[in-house]
């Protein structure tokens, strides 16, 4: 059955729906220019980079599409430098027509930012995840933003169910004993569990969070739940054996194990507050790997504190690169533990850099040709939404 499913879902027909744009056919209504400047914004791989070329989502690897862009008589900027008014990010916006960039490190591309970029036309996301862009604001302009929708969503699936795993099996408290050279069993024990018997949720069930649910079918949970203003397929439903509820009250009150991936829009943003995560269930483990911002800083910091949560563990932070005074960085529950924070980097792996840049570069080829893009891509498009993941609008939730 489940081979079935995947290459079902695999084949689009499932999850193009949730990103099915209201009109089929659209061309890109710019005309083929003779050259155009295009500006991508990525982090720094420094000796990592020089030794691993298949780092592309790096400043020196440059997505690969460097010497392609030159041939072809493009300028091509390339950069890390992103804050603040002489950050070469923003001083080269005011002409610069195609955007790149990475929700690893992000450029944050504001309605301020938008109003000074009169030529931009394209904002490209090497990834998934357009929060970094005020969408609202490129509507408004009708700048296209299209991501590579698909291309991490396997790499941060199987991170979310790594991070409940360390989380529940206090696998941090262990490994810390392992390299410290200490040997103390029952301080690790005492705050372990099994996943078996647990009830698992999702807040969001598309690509990511349906993935999950696929991989946590062997546990043998109590439960698996998704919550999402989104339907899906009843063939795909069945197959992950979930029961959907209709609420995020609703889910949170039964879960053992929150994970979140829905995209950070006007209706996520702040949503797991202290209010929130003070409905859930005292003990529980929260993991989010969709957008930091999605979740109150302080609130899950303190709820950790206290011992409400019992772990909280992800790779996205409200600001990247995160301060080095971040409370996610230093918090942890009352023995010590629960802290399963990264760097954001479960969508980046070697795998799905290949993927992400493939599509970029797709992207940016079509968009030159005057060809128009893979509806599963577009995010924003012709002044409007051309996904219904990003909050429930009008008539398209
Ligand atoms: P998707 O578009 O396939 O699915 C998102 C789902 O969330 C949709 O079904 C949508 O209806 C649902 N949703 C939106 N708002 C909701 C709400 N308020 N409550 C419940 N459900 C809601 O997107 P995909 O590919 O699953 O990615 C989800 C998010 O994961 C991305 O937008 C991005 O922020 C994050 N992400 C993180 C990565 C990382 O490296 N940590 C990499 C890739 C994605």
């Amino acid at each position: 059955m489940l081979p079935r499913i995947n290459t079902f879902i695999k084949s689009s027909a499932f999850f193009q729906l949730a990103r099915r744009p209201l009109h089929p056919i659209r061309t890109l209504t710019s005309t083929p220019p003779n050259m155009v400047k295009v500006m991508a914004v990525l982090y720094k791989g420094g000796k990592a980079a020089q030794e691993e070329p298949r780092l592309l989502g790096t400043i020196e690897n440059k997505l690969g599409i460097s010497d392609w862009l030159r041939e072809q008589g493009h300028e091509f900027i390339v950069t890390e430098d992103k804050e603040g008014p002489d950050s070469v990010f923003q001083k080269n916006l005011p002409d610069t027509e195609i955007l790149i960039t990475t929700p690893f490190h992000p450029g944050y591309l504001t309605a301020d930012l938008i109003e000074k970029s009169p030529k931009l036309r394209l904002c490209v996301t090497a990834g998934v995840g357009s929060d970094h862009v005020d969408l609202n604001a490129a509507n408004k302009h009708k700048i296209t933003v299209a991501e590579v929708s698909g291309s991490n969503v396997t790499s941060v699936a199987e991170h979310v169910v790594m991070s409940i795993l360390l989380l529940v099996r206090n696998f941090t408290t262990g490994h810390d004993q392992a390299i410290n050279g200490k040997w103390d069993v029952a301080s690790i024990a005492r705050d372990a569990y099994d996943l078996e018997g647990k009830v698992v949720g999702t807040v969001g069930c598309g690509r990511i969070g349906y993935r999950v649910l696929q991989r946590l079918q062997g546990f043998d949970c109590k439960e698996l739940l998704w919550f999402d203003y989104n339907d899906i397929p009843a063939d795909a439903a069945k197959s992950i054996n979930a029961r959907r509820v209709n609420s995020l009250e609703e889910l949170v009150e039964q879960c053992d194990v929150i994970t979140i991936n829905c995209p950070l829009h006007e209706q996520t943003r702040g949503l797991f507050n202290k209010e929130l995560i003070g409905k859930m269930k005292k003990g529980s483990w929260l993991v989010n790997t969709a957008r930091g911002a999605i979740v109150d800083a302080d609130a899950a910091a303190e709820a950790l504190k206290s011992g409400h949560l019992r772990g909280y563990a992800g790779d996205v932070w409200n600001v990247q690169p995160a301060p080095a005074d971040h409370p996610w960085r230093s918090m942890t529950n009352p023995l010590g533990a629960g802290n399963g924070m990264v760097p954001h980097y479960s969508g980046t792996t070697l795998d799905a850099q290949k993927r992400y840049a493939d599509g970029a570069f797709d992207i940016i080829k079509r968009y030159l040709a005057g060809e128009p893009q893979n509806p599963a891509n577009v995010i924003v498009e012709n002044g409007d939404y051309a996904t219904k993941a990003y909050g429930k609008r009008d008539g398209k939730a």
